[in-house]
Formats: C-alpha cells, structure tokens, sequence
C-alpha cells in the first residue's frame, strides 16, 4: 500500500499515522476532559472516511455533529496547521448518516428483542441472576411454541404468560417464581419509561447501512445521536455493545484485509466496562478480541485509560494519550499506569510528559511493520478539516434530506404480536403506523419519499452486498401485509402507496 494511504494524525519529530492494514487492531483514546480526544477521533474518522473506510460513532455531546459541515477557516486551527506543517490544510465535507434511537434527529435504529438474546436484554433491564433465569425462560418458550418476541409488547405478554403457567412451565424449563416475573415487569416499565419502546421492532437495522460509500469513494461517517440516549448510561452503553455484536455476528470472516470494512468509536467506554456483571465483561473481551478478523476496528474513547479492563486493553493496539492531571494519589497511579502501557521512548519521561500536555497534543504510538507498538511520541494532533462543534437543526435536517437511506427505517413496521398468538388466535394484526409528528422528516412535507437522494431510487433488494439494499416504505407496509389475516386488503394499501411515492 502506498504510503500516502497512510492516516496522517499529527506530528511528533516525524509524520504519526495510522496504517490502514493496523486499523483492525483496534485503540484508544484517553485524556482528562477538554484535552482534545472528540477532536482525535474526529480527526482519525475523516482520515479513515478519506481512503473510503466508513465509520461509526456516537455524538454523546452534541459536539461531533459539526463533521457533517465543511470546515470554517479559525485561527486556532490555522495555527496547529502551520505548526506542523500542513501545507495543503484544507477545509472538507464528509459523506455522513445521523442516527436516532427515539428517530427524532436520525434514522431510527431499531432490533428484535429476539435477535439481541437474554444476556444483553437481561443488561438492558438491569436484572439480577434470578431475574435473568426468568428472561432466559421467555426466550426458550417463545422459541418453543414459536411465539414472536418482537417488542416490549411481545415481552410483556410473555412474562405475563410465563406468570400464568408457572406451575406448568416449572417442569420444563425450572422453577419460575412469580415474584422475579414481577420484578422483571417492573423493570420493564423503567426500560419504557426511559425510552426504550423506541428501540424495539422492526423493521430491524440492517449493518450493511453502515458500510456505506459515497460516488467519490469516501466512506460513510455514521453518527449516533446520543445526548438525549446518555441520559439514561446503561442504555447508552449497551446498546452500543449490542451494535458491536451485530457487527460480529453479521460480518463474514476476512483474515487481515489492506483496509478495515469499519472502523466503530466507542466514546464514554468507562460506561460499558463500570459495574458489568462478569458475563458481560467476558462477551466484550471476546468480541472485541474476534470482530478484528471481520475487519473491523473497536476504537474505545475515555477519560482514564484504567477504566478500560487489562484484557480489553491489551488488544487496543493504536493509542492516543491526551493529558491526565494527577492532583490525587489515584490520579497518580492512573498516570502511571498510561504511561507503563507504552512502548518506552528513551528520550521521553513519559509519566511526566503526559502532565504537561497541551489541549490537541498527546502521546501517540500507533502500529506499524508487522504489528508492533512504535515507540511513544510526544505528538501535536493536526486540525480537522471538516467543522468543529454542534450544527443548526436546518443543517441537520438539510443532511437528513438528502440521506440514501431516507424512507427506509422511519415507520415502523407490525407484524404478528405475541398477545395474539398467546390468545389462541393463528395471526396477530399487521398494520404500519407513523413513528409520530415529531419525528424530523414528519416537517419534510409530509413524505418520506427521498428527494434528490444519491442513490435513493436505486431499488436494489436483499442482502446482496454492501450499498443497495434499500427498503422502501412500502415495502414495509407489504412486507407486514404479507403475514397479516387479511393480506389481499394490505397488499392494495402497499400497492397504492407506492403509485403515491411515484407521484
Ligand atoms: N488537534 C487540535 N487542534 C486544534 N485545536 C484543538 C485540537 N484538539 C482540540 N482542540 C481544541 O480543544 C477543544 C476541546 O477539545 P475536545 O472537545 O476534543 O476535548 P475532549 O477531550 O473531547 O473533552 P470532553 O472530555 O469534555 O469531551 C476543541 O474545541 C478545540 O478548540
Ligand atoms: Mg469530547
């Protein structure tokens, strides 16, 4: 690979860069808070999108989103660029997708309760091991007696359910206490009070949205929206964990490829590895160890870099190290800690080095050769050259119109419901509801059909590839119309729908 596919990141005595054949291998980014990490990764994301790796992270302050906007010349940055001696510094626009959970500044990202599995919905509902063993009998009986376990509706029936028989259920699948089953309810409502009914359904996400490139070969740079979704933590960080492990599940097995399929930023990660039951922590070493070889890279960001467990730690193999203060004696031992994690530069006192860092300076050591840790450099980050900071809503609805992926995921499809099944009747209802007015593209005329999208009229179906499959509202509407009691009716809906998309 030539080297100017190198990602250049920032300057020490030479040119830092991250290899795009070392991308898979994984990172980290750290540093006390206002040090400059969200402007590293912002930094690093252009870079990976530039050479056609797209890219996924989430926006937990509102302060990412300005990557969507071509850069706006500003003296700090010119500045950093004349330090280093970015000659050709230019302001840039990339390629970008906004994501949602509650749909409201994004697609909406959605996925079956079945297909996230008891552990990750047990984390999702916060319950202990009793309470998971109940979660653990809805999924088996659901399962069995091929119920659907779509949503928080389905779930709700199922406990219900599972309440009801418990007597009978206890043979087959243990003992159910019927106070756990009400435990569970309990925090079911929590989960719905949070949100959460937002996230489940279908139609489900599909990955390969993610891995998307625009005609001039630059990758997408997916954005999560989640200043609202922080407010609830254990959500933020499972959700994302579960994104990771679609990405795994979904992602066929590619050895070491010359450049990574995506590249996914974990920000605020100290939230995925504080208070997680060894069950989890164990999934998340595994997953993060495995995914490499899918050729995807894991890039945690956070303030500490002991918040990020050794066997996590030891995999992330690009690093960036921005200031950490060390006022309290645990401070201390934290910068000692960062500073051991790195090869030794005999001309540097790394753990001092680290205390003095200025806001956009780090210590850096990225792979390079074969894999190894280069030895640690004290490295001015270069400037972005897209926008630095939050965005208007107009400019967010502005990319948001002009999104391939518009019309695909904004209403939420209903099959067959588990209450129905349950009841004794052979098929549930299907209908396709709205996602409501509050939604942004609810302002867009009222039609989620995509004006002007790049590659929106592409009618490309099935899961062949990465780039085209694109599901139509309509589709949508037929799809559930295809499983419902009176099909012929909703088909004629779909059909007409469709001519109205047309015009
Ligand atoms: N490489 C850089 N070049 C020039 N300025 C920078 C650079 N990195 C950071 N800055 C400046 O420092 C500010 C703070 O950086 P940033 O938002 O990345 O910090 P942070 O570590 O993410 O903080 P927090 O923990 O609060 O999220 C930026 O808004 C920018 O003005
Ligand atoms: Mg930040």
């Amino acid at each position: 690979m030539a080297a100017n596919d190198m990602i250049f990141i920032g300057k020490s005595g030479k040119d830092e860069v991250l290899d795009p054949r070392l991308a898979n291998r994984h990172g980290l980014i750290t540093g006390a808070t206002g040090t400059g990490k969200t402007v590293t990764l912002q930094v690093i994301a252009e870079g990976l999108s530039r050479i056609g790796v797209p890219v996924f992270c989430a926006d937990v302050k509102g302060d990412l989103s300005g990557i969507s906007q071509i850069g706006v010349p500003s003296p700090p940055l010119e500045a950093r660029a004349q330090q280093i001696g970015l000659t050709d510094y230019k302001h840039e626009q990339f390629p970008i997708m906004f994501w949602d959970l509650f749909g409201e500044a994004g697609h909406p990202i959605r996925a079956t309760i079945k297909s996230m599995g008891p552990l990750i919905v047990s984390r999702l509902l916060d319950v202990n091991d009793v309470q998971e063993g109940i979660i653990n009998i809805v999924f088996r009986l659901a399962e069995d007696e091929k119920i659907p376990l779509i949503d928080l509706e389905d779930l709700r029936a199922l406990l219900n359910n599972v309440s009801n028989r418990a007597d009978e259920l206890a043979g087959k699948y243990g003992n159910v206490a019927k106070a756990s089953v009400g435990a569970v309810q309990r925090q079911l409502l929590v989960l719905e009070q949070q949100g959460g009914a937002n996230f489940f359904g279908e139609p489900a996400l599909d990955i390969n949205d993610f891995m998307k490139v625009d005609a001039s070969g630059r990758g997408y740079i997916n954005v999560l929206m989640a200043d609202k979704l922080m407010q609830s933590p254990r959500l933020y960080a499972v959700f994302l964990f579960w994104l990771m492990t679609e990405l795994f599940a979904k992602m066929p097995e590619l050895g070491d490829p010359p450049k990574p399929k995506l590249c996914f930023f974990f920000d605020e990660a100290h939230l995925l590895f504080d208070q997680s039951p060894q069950a989890l922590l164990e999934r998340i070493e595994q997953v993060t160890r495995l995914i490499r070889s899918k050729g995807v890279g894991i890039y945690y960001v956070t303030q500490n870099p002991l918040d990020v467990p050794d066997t996590v730690s030891g995999q992330l193999g690009n690093r960036v190290q921005h200031a950490l203060r060390a006022y309290t004696p645990k401070e201390q031992k934290a910068v000692r800690a960062a500073a051991e994690t790195f090869r030794p530069n005999p001309n540097l006192d790394t753990a001092r080095v680290i205390m003095e860092l200025g806001v956009g300076e780090a210590l850096v050591s990225m792979l390079e050769g074969s894999g190894t840790p280069e030895m640690v450099e004290r490295t001015l980050i270069r400037p972005p050259s897209a926008r630095v900071g939050a965005i208007t809503d107009a400019e967010r609805n502005a990319v948001l119109a002009a999104s391939p992926l518009l019309g695909k995921y904004e209403q939420r499809a209903q099959g067959q419901k588990a209450a129905s099944v349950l009841a004794g009747g052979a098929s549930g209802t299907a209908e396709a509801n709205a996602t409501g007015g509050g939604s942004w593209w609810g302002g867009l005329g009222g039609s989620p059909s995509a004006p002007g999208a790049p590659y929106g009229s592409q009618p490309a179906r099935g899961r062949s590839g990465y780039g085209g499959n694109r599901q139509s509202t309509a589709e949508v509407v037929e799809k559930a119309a295809a499983r419902a009691a009176v099909p012929f009716l909703f088909r004629m809906m779909g059909q007409m729908f469709r001519a109205w998309l047309r015009g």
